[in-house]
């Protein structure tokens, strides 16, 4: 059996609620999926699932009947590895909306599973492109999926409608892919598309590492005797260079600390005891997939996503800490994933926005608005870039929609 291999890339899956994204995943990911420590496992599905594939292909076969997951070619001989997959499963449900928007910044490149047993676009379909479309994600395949719910004709006028709705959009010209992912049809053309459209993103192997915090935990059961207590662990992913057991990490913006009746944020250094990726224990990880940091931490520090959202790298390397930023702001034209054509408000001084910067999520108070620019006052500060993207969302109802997105000015 060919060794389990590191993930080198992020391939998102998302989509309206129940459009198959999480059977799509079980029917790629095979017998992967079970090797994860099920800490991780469990930790991650909660809001972002998570699972790795490796893509194969039976090289005396033709296309697209090659591509495969199986170790087994139909002639009895062993296929050959292409490469091993990590795919984020974003959360369709519509409250979920800032769990997908985190998990994005973290994908190369998404799937979008579309049903073929319902008019397009459905709400989340829309919301969900168009945040591919703000975070820059340009690699996407469409995946109809339920094809076989429905007949020939409204497969073919579904469709028709798929390739309508995303004129226009970042995924005009993307391959669109009839599957059932429940039945296993048509995963080989699946592979086919997704080998071709999201190609592993080329690296820098000298760039200082810079780790996107996505989840982070105490992994200790109660009542663990402070002996056998074990650090604090975070979960995310590298964007660069590489983490190696033993190495020392800064992790920003850190920790809110009291001094003398002020409040600051203090980063907090640490040190690497141990990386799990792909599913085992490693000593050294590279981007791609999802990673286990245990750290030397108090686990009171990082239990329950205390450090979502925050920046893990080298001492001393990493993207300023803001609490309040001047951003650059693009309005949509009208309010996606609504059944009306709300046109989208311009932006008011003094009203709360919710912004997603990185993997972190903050409410922000908007300080001053100008016209294509505004000021903001963060509940929380981020670490980040200047010329990083920043997702907008807006109170509307009962909750927060999509209207634009900034970008981080200097
Ligand atoms: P959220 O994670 O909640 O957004 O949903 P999801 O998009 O992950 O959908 P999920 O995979 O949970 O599938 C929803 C339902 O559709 C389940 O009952 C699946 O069994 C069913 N389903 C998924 N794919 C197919 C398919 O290809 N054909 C049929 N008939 N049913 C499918």
């Amino acid at each position: 059996m060919t060794a389990n291999k590191q993930p080198e890339v992020n391939i998102g899956l998302v989509g309206h609620v129940d459009h198959g994204k999480t059977t799509l995943v079980q029917a790629l990911s095979g017998q992967w999926t079970d090797q994860h420590s099920e800490e991780m496992k469990r930790g991650i599905s909660i809001r972002l699932g998570y699972a790795d594939a490796t893509f194969r292909h039976c090289p005396d076969m033709d296309e697209p009947e090659r591509y495969t997951v199986e170790e087994e070619c139909p002639d009895g001989t062993e296929s050959e590895v292409l490469r091993t997959v990590s795919f984020v499963d974003a959360p369709g449900h519509e409250t979920l909306m800032a769990t997908m928007l985190s998990g994005a910044s973290i994908m190369d490149g998404a799937v979008l599973v579309i049903s073929a047993s319902e008019p397009v676009p459905q709400a989340q379909t829309e919301e969900h492109l168009m945040a591919l479309d703000i975070i820059g994600i340009e690699n996407i395949v469409v995946a109809q999926n339920k094809i076989d719910l429905v007949d020939r004709d409204t497969a073919e006028e579904n469709y028709a409608q798929i390739q309508e709705f995303v004129e226009g959009t970042v995924a005009e010209g993307a391959p669109i892919v009839p599957i059932s992912a429940q039945q296993g049809v048509n995963m080989d053309l699946l592979i086919q598309a997704i080998e071709e459209e999201i190609p592993t993103p080329e690296r820098d192997p000298d760039a200082g590492a810079e780790m996107l915090v996505a989840r982070s935990f105490d992994i200790n059961r109660p009542g663990t005797t402070w002996e056998n207590l074990s650090g604090g662990v975070l979960g995310g992913s590298l964007t660069r260079g590489k983490l190696e057991v033993d190495d020392d990490i800064e992790l920003r913006p850190g920790r809110e600390v009291e001094e003398g009746g002020q409040t600051e944020w203090q980063s907090v250094e640490t040190t690497v005891r141990s990386l799990q990726a792909g599913g085992e224990g490693v000593d050294e990880v590279t981007p791609g997939g999802l990673l286990g940091v245990g750290t030397g931490l108090d686990p009171a520090i990082t239990k329950g996503d205390a450090l979502a959202g925050q920046v893990a790298g080298p001492p001393g390397t990493l993207p300023p800490v803001h609490e309040q930023f001047t951003m650059d702001v693009e309005l949509l034209d009208r309010i996606v994933g609504e059944d009306g054509e709300d046109e989208v408000d311009e932006i008011s001084t003094g009203e709360p926005l919710m912004l997603t910067v990185g993997t972190a999520t903050t409410v922000g108070s908007v300080t001053s608005a100008r016209s294509g620019e505004c000021e903001v006052a963060l509940k929380r500060p981020v670490c980040a870039e200047p010329g990083v993207k920043i997702a907008i969302n807006r109170r509307v109802g009962a909750r927060w929609r999509l209207i634009g997105y900034g970008t981080l000015m200097g």
